[in-house]
């Protein structure tokens, strides 16, 4: 699968791919497991995020090394087209420091062998081919190095709500057609058609739906999200162009379209016990020392697993 929906999502600009704060960062039990395990590395540790994304790891190894004095050499590298300090807000400054390498897959780290002190992962490890992937984090660590990462969980709280926001986007997007049914009535007003009371009468059939089920699961960002965006657009098209409302209109519906890809290729990569065995029985086979996974909690939360490997000085 291509990463074209994570480029499109990291575009915007959101930092971590499971926003957790107002900030758009890590934070509570996830932040600090990542800080706890930066805090154990020496100083100038030279340390790979793998799947970086917008960098989420990258920054919090950064704040430890600020604030320790640790001199951390940081980089990230992602299959996508990424660049954080162009696409985050305050981005060069909050990056600096940290070397992003777009366009390199886990399966092809382009660094030489034994390079790096530690290796990490957050919602990424589990998204490429495991053995060519392992093997190259086996590959580019020290040896004494170690690696860590957080893999989605297929009982989490990120998958249930993945779950859970796919089934309403396929629901808005094909059964109610709410941008067509909100196209054809902004098109219906504008060209005064004697329809357009059937068009409005059709998109507030589909308003009360969208409504009728925020009432039953209020939680729900995707409802919550296209609630909010039929009505702007509503509010739109008294002040803007027809051209203007219709791209906003396919604007929203792509992006909606775009976060079901997403979900999807999250879904299809969560772990059940049995594939994170396979992911160790494949880090033991490169040589890596394995230790007990750990559940990762969020607020409480279950929100992954923790893989932590090392490489044996011999290896
Ligand atoms: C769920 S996002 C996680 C991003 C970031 N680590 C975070 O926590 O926000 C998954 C990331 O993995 C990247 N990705 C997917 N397959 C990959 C692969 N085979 N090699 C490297 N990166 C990959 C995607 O481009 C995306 O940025």
């Amino acid at each position: 699968m291509s990463s074209d929906h994570w480029d499109q999502f990291l575009q915007t600009g959101t930092i971590a791919s499971c926003p957790t704060n107002a900030d758009g960062t890590y934070d509570l039990e996830l932040e600090q497991g990542w800080r706890t395990f930066f805090a154990t590395l020496d100083q100038g540790a030279v340390i790979l995020d793998v799947g970086t994304g917008n960098g989420p790891i990258p920054l919090i190894a950064k704040n430890v090394s600020e604030s320790d004095d640790l001199k951390f050499r940081l980089h990230g590298a992602d299959r996508g087209v990424i660049d954080p300090p162009r696409y985050v807000p305050g981005g060069v400054e909050r990056y600096s420091g940290i070397t992003f390498h777009p366009r390199m897959p886990t399966e092809k780290l382009a660094f030489s062998s034994e390079l790096f002190d530690a290796v990490t992962g957050q919602f990424a490890l589990e998204y490429g081919d495991p053995t060519r992937s392992i093997a190259e984090v086996a590959r580019v660590l020290k040896p004494s190095g170690a690696a860590r990462f957080v893999v989605h969980h297929e009982r989490s709280i990120v998958v249930e709500t993945a779950r859970q926001s796919t089934t309403h986007a396929e629901w808005i997007l094909e059964e109610l057609e709410v941008f067509e049914k909100l196209e054809r009535f902004v098109h219906m007003e504008r060209i005064k058609s004697a329809a357009v009371e059937r068009a409005f009468a059709k998109l507030e059939e589909a308003g009360r739906a969208m409504t009728g089920e925020l009432r039953r699961v209020p939680e729900s960002h995707v409802l919550n999200v296209t609630v909010a965006a039929v009505q702007n657009l509503l509010d739109l098209r008294r002040r803007a162009s027809p051209q203007f409302v219709g791209a906003e209109i396919d604007a929203k519906r792509r992006a909606l379209r775009a976060a079901v890809v997403r979900m999807q290729d999250l879904l299809a990569h969560a772990c059940s016990p049995e594939k994170v065995a396979t992911l160790e029985s494949i880090a033991s086979q490169a040589g890596l020392t394995v230790a007990p996974r750990e559940e990762q909690r969020h607020d409480g939360n279950l929100v992954g697993w923790i893989l932590l490997w090392k490489k044996p000085i011999s290896c």
